[in-house]
């Protein structure tokens, strides 16, 4: 089962900015997460919440706010007072620290709230310019973006994201397009979704931290996990590998 650093290696930096994908960079993960917003400037941004006031000392939204604005703001003492002064990163800034490593980028293109015309056209040239075209997953909450992914990325992976409960996954992704199913870990405790995962297709779930939730989603047959402690599941998965040697 692969592992992917959600917001970067989010449990002990500040989510989605350099220093959480640094630190990402420098683990042996299978790959990390990272969600997109625009500024109102047009300026690719990773920032997971659409309003500023959870991860900075600022407030608004990123839609409303010029790059420049945001990046006179810190968006690092939140989580603690030694990332003062972390500013937002740009997706480009963010896929640079990736372009000579092994990672899988997942790339959420964060259009359910906020819709952010054509934004999927400017993440692919940028992904395109940089090189980096052939280690990007792509996936959103906004399934009318996934099936634009999937028609202007036909060659990427691109993930539909749910949070809740659905009948019948397998045919729900069939008619957007893919086999690609990212699902809550909340999902993965009904019956329902657990009878749709042993059918097949492509799980991986989101946010998994507990040893005991690795466990379970391993013996489901899930494709990877998102988790917010990503050396502590590194960890683990080498050491259940060790002990079944
Ligand atoms: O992509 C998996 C996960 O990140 C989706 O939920 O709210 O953390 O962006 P959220
Ligand atoms: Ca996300």
């Amino acid at each position: 089962m692969k592992i992917f650093a959600h917001r970067g290696a989010s449990a002990n930096f500040p989510e989605n900015t350099l220093p959480a994908f640094e630190e990402a960079a420098r683990l042996a993960v299978d790959g990390v997460e990272l969600d997109v917003q625009r500024t109102k400037d047009g300026v690719l941004v990773v920032n997971h919440d659409e309003r500023i006031h959870r991860t900075s000392n600022g407030k608004g939204h990123i839609a409303d706010l010029n790059f420049e604005q945001l990046r006179k703001l810190d968006f690092g003492s939140w989580k603690d007072e030694k990332f003062k002064g972390t500013q937002i990163p740009t997706l480009e800034e963010v896929l640079l620290i990736f372009k000579h490593t092994h990672h899988v980028i997942n790339i959420e293109i964060k259009t359910d709230v906020v819709p952010y015309e054509g934004i999927e056209e400017e993440v692919i040239a940028l992904v395109s310019r940089l090189g980096m075209s052939n280690r990007i997953i792509y996936s959103s909450f906004d399934h009318t973006m996934v099936e634009k992914l999937l028609q202007k990325a036909a060659n990427n992976i691109t993930g539909a994201l749910f949070e809740k409960i659905l009948v019948n996954l397998h045919a729900y992704g069939k008619l957007i397009g893919t086999d690609s199913l990212h699902i809550s870990l909340e999902a993965t405790k009904r019956g329902v979704i657990r009878d749709d995962v042993s059918k097949g297709g492509i799980f991986r779930v989101y946010t998994v931290n507990r040893e005991e939730d690795y466990d379970r989603m391993e013996a489901l047959g899930v494709e990877a996990i998102f988790t917010d402690y990503a050396e502590k599941m590194m960890n683990y998965r080498a050491s259940k590998i060790n002990s079944s040697s």
